[in-house]
């Protein structure tokens, strides 16, 4: 029986080729000399994309390179790098790890609401920085009895509300819909449940669909004792009309943990005082990452047995 073949643009965990090396033909890209001249050869024969990180994008162009491609297998929840409607409408199925780094997602948005509302980082300098005993650090704004408004309440969504709750916080949320059963507040738009907020956490999926659907008029309704969280993509945040908004006090403060363009951060979000920034590390723990990795390779093994994807992408054309 012929090799299944599998293209690996980037490196990723260790793991995954450890696992996969001995049950399918690995194609690692980025080991190549020439990459282009070894993508025309093995391009024929390549049946899956194993897509490590969102810096490898898995558009069109290359799908069209892959005449024999089955399936993508993304690392990640969020696959905005990965062109799922495209590969859909060519029979192409995509799948995620969606489910596995929930817990700790929620915790770094957790982190970060408390992180840029009661400014940790900020006071931890005045301590490092030798200023204490020159003066206390300025008091802050407090965080129980506010409400939280989530945008996107999906598994993660939920898993931050649910620690809202804990913290005495009130919860709200905006989605594409009303869902059945779920007891937090719903409102119709986002204005509405930015003015409704005084924390904004960003938990909705990237791509063409939600793009900068926080604006500046959603910081603005969000208020001068708001705080936006971010651990989305960043792509959904207008960054100009973020930093604007922080620079002129439109709102009191972001904790961000994804940009516009990673891993380049504007200098100007850099340089601002009421900006907490932290590189991506949503989902990067040992034990969660593993799980995530576990789960790319599951996703590649149980389709090459012929037993379907996993857990496929909803634009997939897979049905059980
Ligand atoms: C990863 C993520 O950092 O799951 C996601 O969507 O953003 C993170 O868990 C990312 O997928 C690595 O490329």
């Amino acid at each position: 029986m012929a090799s299944f073949e599998v293209l690996m643009p980037l490196p990723g965990m260790p793991e995954i080729a450890e696992r996969l090396e001995p049950r399918v033909t690995l194609h690692k890209l980025w080991a190549a000399t020439d990459r282009e001249a070894t993508l025309a050869r093995i391009a024929p024969h390549v049946r899956a994309v194993v897509s490590t990180w969102a810096t490898a994008r898995v558009d069109a162009e290359l799908m069209r390179r892959l005449p024999k491609l089955e399936i993508v297998v993304g690392f990640g929840v969020g696959y905005d790098h990965i062109d799922a409607a495209w590969a859909g409408q060519h029979g192409i199925v995509v799948t995620h790890t969606p489910g596995v780094l929930d817990e700790d997602v929620a915790d770094i948005a957790i982190a970060l609401t408390l992180a840029a509302t009661r400014r940790l980082p900020q006071a931890e300098r005045h301590l490092r920085d030798g200023r204490w005993p020159n003066g206390s650090f300025p008091l802050t704004a407090s965080l129980h009895g506010r409400l939280m408004g989530i945008l996107g309440l999906g598994r993660i969504g939920k898993a931050i509300a649910r620690r809202a709750e804990a913290f005495g916080l009130r919860v709200a949320y905006h989605g594409r819909n009303k869902q059945d059963g779920v007891v937090y507040p719903y409102f119709p738009t986002l204005p509405a449940l930015a003015e409704a907020s005084d924390i904004l956490v960003v938990a909705a999926p990237g791509g063409p669909a939600t793009r900068h659907v926080v604006d500046a008029g959603v910081l603005a309704a969000l208020g001068s004792n708001g705080v936006l969280v971010n651990i989305a993509r960043g792509s959904l945040v207008d960054e100009p009309a973020l930093i604007a908004a922080l620079k002129d006090g439109a709102i009191l403060a972001a904790g961000l943990d994804v940009y516009e363009h990673e891993p380049s951060v504007p200098a100007e979000l850099i340089a601002l005082d009421n900006a907490v920034l932290l590189p991506h590390v949503g989902s990067a723990t040992g034990h969660t990452r593993a799980a995530m990795a576990n789960l790319v390779v599951d996703n590649l093994l149980s389709w090459v047995e012929g037993k379907g994807p996993l857990t496929p992408t909803p634009e997939t054309p897979w049905r059980r």
